[in-house]
């Protein structure tokens, strides 16, 4: 089973009833545990939250803290693009240049990294001053 199927199958309890836009994402973290996430909707639009997030919140809670891989899928007509935010939530965790695989329903798959996703991130180098 690939990190996509982990991603498809955790999609399908999204709660998604406003968007009706169900998302799942899975984390191989570095200790090799998959960890997932749906997207979390609330009637208080700006509540909700992303697959993504959601995975990085069971892998935190789970005890890792390092991501070795990502994977994102949705049932869009072209694989489903990481919000900025879940951007800098990945890089946050990203144990060097991870890959990140983005999918559709159908089958359409594009591969790329947390680099290419978010270049010129703002990280910790920046406050090496404070
Ligand atoms: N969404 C995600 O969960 N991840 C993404 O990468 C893109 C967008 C969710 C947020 C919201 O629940 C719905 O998709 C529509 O924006």
């Amino acid at each position: 089973m690939s990190l996509i199927d982990d991603a498809r199958a955790v999609r399908e309890n999204a709660y998604a009833p406003y968007s009706k836009f169900k998302v799942g994402a899975a984390i191989r973290s570095a200790s090799g545990t998959i960890y997932t996430g749906c997207n979390v909707e609330n009637v208080a639009y700006p509540e909700g939250t992303c697959a993504e997030a959601g995975a990085i919140a069971a892998m935190i809670a789970g005890g890792d803290t390092r991501i070795a891989e990502v994977a994102v899928i949705a049932d869009s007509p072209k694989p489903v693009s990481p919000c900025g935010g879940c951007r800098q939530k990945i890089a946050e965790f990203a144990d060097g240049d991870v890959a990140v695989t983005l999918a559709t329903m159908d089958g359409i798959v594009q591969r790329t990294t947390v680099a290419d996703l978010l270049p010129g991130s703002f990280d910790a180098d920046y406050m090496s001053r404070v």
